[in-house]
């Protein structure tokens, strides 16, 4: 594709208690970024259409609820990936960071001594994600039309992995990236690298 756009869904109330994983709604802030998207989305993608040109546009969800409800007011086709599932937190999932210390303080330490290899318990490592993930690049790769935009509304420990391999961001720097809520991030691949832009969205 010509651009790659993405975000994470909207604020999710899992978000709001600080807990991991899960499959929550959104929050109310969460619904108003699904409101407000659209339009950033369209105002972004006329910057680079030629007049008179239809926006051509795929939305790319995960199977879990706060990417459809971020995406559902989004006018363009959508497809969703299992792939693009959130890292699977094993027998933390569902609980707050404090929570994780409290039960589970060995493993803890463990994910604060290498997070991109650490695997939770029952669930996956960063490195397991990459490899997860290898389906969806290759897919966003082989998108050579340059007319076509590909948006992915996804997670904060997924779009690290996509991020870090368009930017050419090591192992040991992709965990601790910064994929902030309520941003569209727009890439535009280059003979060499591609440019970065963010949009906040203020809900
Ligand atoms: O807190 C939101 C979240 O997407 C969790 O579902 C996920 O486990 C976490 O972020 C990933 O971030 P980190 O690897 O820094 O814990």
């Amino acid at each position: 594709p010509s651009h790659i756009y993405f975000s994470r869904h909207g604020e999710s109330q899992f978000n709001v208690l600080g807990r991991i994983g899960g499959d929550a709604h959104l929050s109310p802030q969460g619904v108003l970024y699904s409101q407000k998207l659209p339009f950033k989305l369209k105002e972004l993608i006329q910057e680079h259409t030629p007049p008179n040109m239809e926006q051509n546009v795929t939305v790319w969800i995960s199977t879990l609820k706060r990417t459809a409800e971020t995406a559902a007011n989004l006018p363009f086709p959508k497809m969703m990936w299992k792939q693009l599932d959130e890292i699977n937190a094993g027998v933390c999932d569902g609980l707050t960071y404090e929570e994780i210390e409290e039960r589970f303080p060995e493993e803890f330490n463990d994910r604060d001594g290498d997070k991109y290899s650490y695997r939770y318990k029952s669930g996956e490592s960063y490195a397991d994600l990459v490899e997860r993930l290898e389906p969806v690049i290759m897919e966003l790769e082989r998108h050579n039309d340059p007319q076509h935009v590909i948006f992915i509304i996804g997670h904060q420990a997924v779009l690290r992995c996509i991020y870090a391999y368009f930017l050419n961001y090591s192992h040991a720097e992709l965990p601790y990236l910064k994929i902030p809520l309520h941003t569209v991030i727009r890439l535009t691949p280059k003979a060499y690298g591609c440019v970065e832009e963010r949009f906040k969205i203020n809900v």
